[in-house]
């Protein structure tokens, strides 16, 4: 049985992540430091949902303890590593640059250099769509990025790239990056737009839509993303070094996502169709760390594994409203 270490598993790529593979019967050593960058009670849920399981293994740790994180590969001897802890947001980059700092870019060589010294048989992990910085409608494909990243938080994924890429080149090492495009769903991310204004707006607290509600996404369904990741992880990586956008591939504005989600909330009676969203929603100016517009070329990991998104974002905001629900007022 092959054995997987992942970090960040408590967190919501990390959580859907083991749980697909223990069904695939792997065995997963999860590991996250249950950090309260959000709800901490919504890591907690994640991880007893799938602690029963006799292929999973959870361990509170931190990436930055490397005498811990390396008694956990001599127990464990992983096979594959997927690194997935990190502070994600671009919004928190801004006001709290040494986190992303100490996480992203020291945790990410913390195990990087673990597992290059184990010599794992493929390292996996994620950067990010935002290392594309500023796009111009034109679908971003690998090899379009360049150093352009608006904000911290991208900038902490690229520089990891650019390590990882040396990894791969020194030690001969397999390495695969994961570029995700704004993943959404049932027990995701609080800080993210969908979730938040969701939280905000059954609260009747303002939403303020930045760019005038013109900023636009390529949104990526849980289940999309998995498959994507789960595909690179099976397979045999094709280079040393490798690379794929995962994405639904198909762009939507904050205004629309707004109506989208509107029209969840209605029709899962969420709030009453009568509910004045109008007056809570509001406007305003770019906002500095954001970018305009982000949208993946995808054919790179449709030709490498046959990868296609099958939820668009309509039906899962649906999903996404619908676990609200069940979730928030039981
Ligand atoms: N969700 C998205 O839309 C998206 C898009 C692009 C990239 N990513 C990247 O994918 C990865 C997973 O994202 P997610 O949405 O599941 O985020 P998440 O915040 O839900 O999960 C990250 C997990 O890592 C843990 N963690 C952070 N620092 C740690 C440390 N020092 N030691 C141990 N654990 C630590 C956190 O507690 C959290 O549970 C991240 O690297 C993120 O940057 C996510």
């Amino acid at each position: 049985m092959n054995k997987v270490l992942i970090t960040g598993a408590a967190g919501f790529i990390g959580y859907y992540l083991s749980k697909e593979l223990i069904d695939n019967n792997y065995q997963v050593i999860g590991i996250d430091n249950l950090n309260d960058y959000y709800d901490v009670s919504l890591k907690k849920d994640r991880i007893n949902n799938i602690s029963d399981n006799k292929n999973f293994i959870f361990i509170n740790e931190d990436i930055n303890n490397i005498e811990q994180i390396k008694n956990i590969f001599i127990e464990y001897k992983p096979d594959i590593v997927i690194h997935l802890a990190a502070y994600g947001g671009v919004r928190y980059s801004l006001e709290k640059p040494d986190v992303y700092i100490k996480n992203n870019i020291d945790g990410f060589y913390n195990i990087l250099k673990i597992a290059s010294d184990f010599k794992v048989k493929h390292f996996v992990f994620t950067s990010s769509s935002s290392i594309y910085g500023n796009i111009n409608g034109i679908p971003s494909k690998e090899e379009d990025a360049k150093i352009n990243q608006e904000s911290l938080y991208a900038s902490t994924k690229m520089c990891d790239e650019v390590i990882a890429y040396s990894f791969s080149k020194l030690y001969d090492m397999p390495i695969t990056a994961i570029r995700p495009f704004t993943v959404y769903g049932p027990l995701g991310r609080p800080d993210m737009a969908y979730f938040s204004f969701t939280n905000k707006l059954i609260n009747k607290e303002e939403i303020t839509l930045y760019h005038n509600g013109n900023l636009k996404r390529d949104y990526t369904y849980i289940t999309d993303a998995i498959n994507g990741i789960y595909s690179i992880i099976i397979n045999k990586p094709n280079e040393l070094y490798n690379v794929y956008n995962i994405a639904g591939s198909k762009q939507y504005s904050t205004n629309e996502l707004v109506s989208i989600l509107k029209e969840a909330m209605i029709e899962n009676n969420l709030v009453n169709s009568d509910f004045d969203f109008d007056s809570l929603i509001k406007y305003s100016d770019m906002k500095k760390g954001e970018v305009n517009e982000t949208y993946a070329d995808i054919s790179k990991i449709n030709q490498a594994f046959n990868y296609v998104p099958k939820v668009d974002l309509k039906t899962g905001i649906k999903e996404f409203i619908k676990w609200y629900k069940k979730y928030y007022t039981k």
